[in-house]
C-alpha cells in the first residue's frame, strides 16, 4: 500500500510554477536567466497599506478572526462592489480567504462530487484544471480561437455544456492572454446559460485593475443579474495592490455557497491573517489613484513588448487588452532544429530551448493550448527588451 494518496498524483506541479522553480536552480549555479514566468506585479504594496498593518499588529488585532473575514474587512468588500461594479451585495454573501486561490478551491470543494464537469475556455489558467481534478471532478477544456482572441463563444459553451456541468469558469481579463470580455460578449454568454439553470459561473475578475486601450471592466454579475443566485465572483488585492505575499482574496455570491465555502476553510486554515486582513481594508478603503498609475505602467510594458515580439521572425499573438500576460504562439518553430541539433517537437521544447538561451517562460500546455508560451511583462523596460533580444536571437538561430 502506497503511502502517498492517490490525490497527490493529482495536484499537479503548474507549469509556470516549475518554470520559476528551474529559474532558481539555473541561477543557484551562476546561469544568467531573465525570468518571465512571474504572475505577480513588481511594485512595491503602497505605503499606506503597510502603515495599516503596522497600526494593526500593535493594537492587538493578533488573533484568531471568523473563518471567512472580519466584519470590518466584509464591509469594505461590500463597499467595493457597490462603488466599483454597482453591485448591492450583502455581508453574508462575502467571504474571505487567504488568497483568490483559495476561494476558488473552497468553491470547487464545495460543490463539486466525483465526475462534476467544470467547462475551462482554453487557453485559460493552469490552475482551474488541476483544482478540479483535485476536488475529483472533470475538466472539460473548450479550445477557444485566436480570431476571437480567445473568447468564449456562445455557440462553444452551448456545446460544453452537458447533465453533469456544474460550472463554467471566466476570466478577465484574462491569464494567459489578456483578453477582455465585452459587456456584450457576456450577456451572450449569459443568454445560453439562462437555457442552462444547472450550471454556476465562476467570474475571476483578479485583474479587473489591469485594463488598457480605455477598455472598460465588466463582471458577469453586473451585465446578467437575472443570473446573480449562481454566480460567485472571484478577486482579491494581489494584483490590484501589489500585495500577493500577503495572500488576502474574497468572494461574492449566494449566502448558501459563501456558507458551504466557510466549512471547507474552517476544517483547512480557519481565517487569513488578521494583519493581512486589515492591510486589505486599508487597500480597499485607501486612496485609489496609485491602481490606475500601474495599470498605465503595465500598459506601456504591453506597448513595448508586443513591438519587440511583432519584430521576431516566426512568433504570433493577440494583442492583450488587459492584466500582465502575452500569449505567444510558437508554432513556425515546431519542427526546426536548435544549434545544438535538437528538434522541436512540442511547446516544452521551446521553452526549454528558450531556458537554455536565456529566457524562462512557461510553456501552453497547461494553460490547455499548445504549442504557446506565456511570457509575463510584470517587469522593467530594460529587463523586457534584453528578454525580447534573447528570445529574437534564438529564433534566428533555428534551422
Ligand atoms: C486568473 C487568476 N485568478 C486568480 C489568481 C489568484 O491570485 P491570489 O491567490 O494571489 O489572489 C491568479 C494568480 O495568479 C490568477 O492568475
Amino acid at each position: 500500500m502506497a503511502f502517498l494518496s492517490s490525490r497527490v498524483g493529482r495536484a499537479k506541479i503548474s507549469a509556470s510554477a516549475s518554470s520559476a522553480q528551474r529559474t532558481r536552480e539555473l541561477r543557484a549555479v551562476g546561469r544568467d536567466i531573465i525570468g518571465l514566468s512571474q504572475g505577480e506585479p513588481d511594485f512595491d504594496t503602497p505605503e499606506h497599506i503597510i502603515e495599516a498593518a503596522h497600526r494593526a499588529m500593535r493594537d492587538g488585532r493578533t488573533r484568531y478572526t471568523p473563518v471567512d473575514g472580519t466584519p470590518e474587512l466584509k464591509q469594505a468588500i461590500v463597499a467595493k462592489f457597490h462603488r466599483e461594479n454597482g453591485l448591492a451585495y450583502q455581508a453574508e454573501n462575502i467571504s474571505v480567504g487567504a488568497g483568490g486561490k483559495q476561494i476558488l478551491y473552497n468553491a470547487l470543494m464545495a460543490t463539486l462530487d466525483p465526475g462534476d464537469e467544470v467547462v475551462i475556455p482554453a487557453p485559460s489558467w493552469v490552475a482551474y484544471a488541476i483544482m478540479t481534478e483535485f476536488a475529483e471532478g472533470v475538466p472539460v477544456w473548450v479550445t477557444t480561437r485566436s480570431e476571437n482572441d480567445f473568447k468564449l463563444t456562445a455557440g462553444e459553451l452551448d456545446a460544453a455544456i452537458t447533465p453533469r456541468t456544474k460550472w463554467l469558469m471566466l476570466n478577465s481579463p484574462s491569464n494567459p492572454t489578456g483578453a477582455v470580455y465585452s459587456a456584450d460578449e457576456l450577456r451572450a454568454l449569459a443568454a445560453v446559460l439562462e437555457r442552462h439553470p444547472h450550471v454556476w459561473v465562476l467570474a475571476d475578475d483578479i485583474y479587473e485593475h489591469i485594463l488598457f486601450d480605455g477598455r472598460r471592466f465588466s463582471t458577469f454579475a453586473e451585465v446578467a443579474p437575472q443570473l446573480a443566485d449562481r454566480i460567485l465572483i472571484v478577486n482579491g488585492v494581489s494584483k490590484t495592490y501589489a500585495m500577493t505575499g500577503w495572500r488576502l482574496g474574497y468572494g461574492a455570491g449566494p449566502s448558501s455557497l459563501i456558507q458551504a465555502m466557510a466549512r471547507m476553510q474552517a476544517q483547512c486554515s480557519l481565517n487569513p491573517s488578521s494583519i493581512s486582513q486589515a492591510a486589505a481594508v486599508a487597500a480597499l478603503n485607501g486612496p485609489q489613484d496609485i491602481v490606475a498609475q500601474r495599470s498605465a505602467e503595465f500598459e506601456a510594458r504591453r506597448d513595448a513588448v508586443v513591438a519587440l515580439l511583432e519584430a521576431s521572425p516566426g512568433l504570433t499573438h493577440t494583442r492583450p487588452h488587459g492584466a500582465f500576460y502575452v500569449y505567444v504562439s510558437c508554432a513556425d518553430w515546431i519542427g526546426r532544429s536548435t544549434p545544438a541539433g535538437q528538434r522541436l517537437a512540442n511547446d516544452e521544447d521551446v521553452t526549454a530551448y528558450l531556458l537554455e538561451s536565456g529566457v524562462a517562460v512557461p510553456n501552453g500546455a497547461g494553460y490547455g493550448l499548445s504549442p504557446y508560451f506565456r511570457l509575463s511583462f510584470a517587469t522593467s523596460l530594460p529587463t523586457l527588451h534584453e528578454a525580447c533580444r534573447r528570445i529574437e536571437i534564438a529564433g534566428a538561430s533555428l534551422n
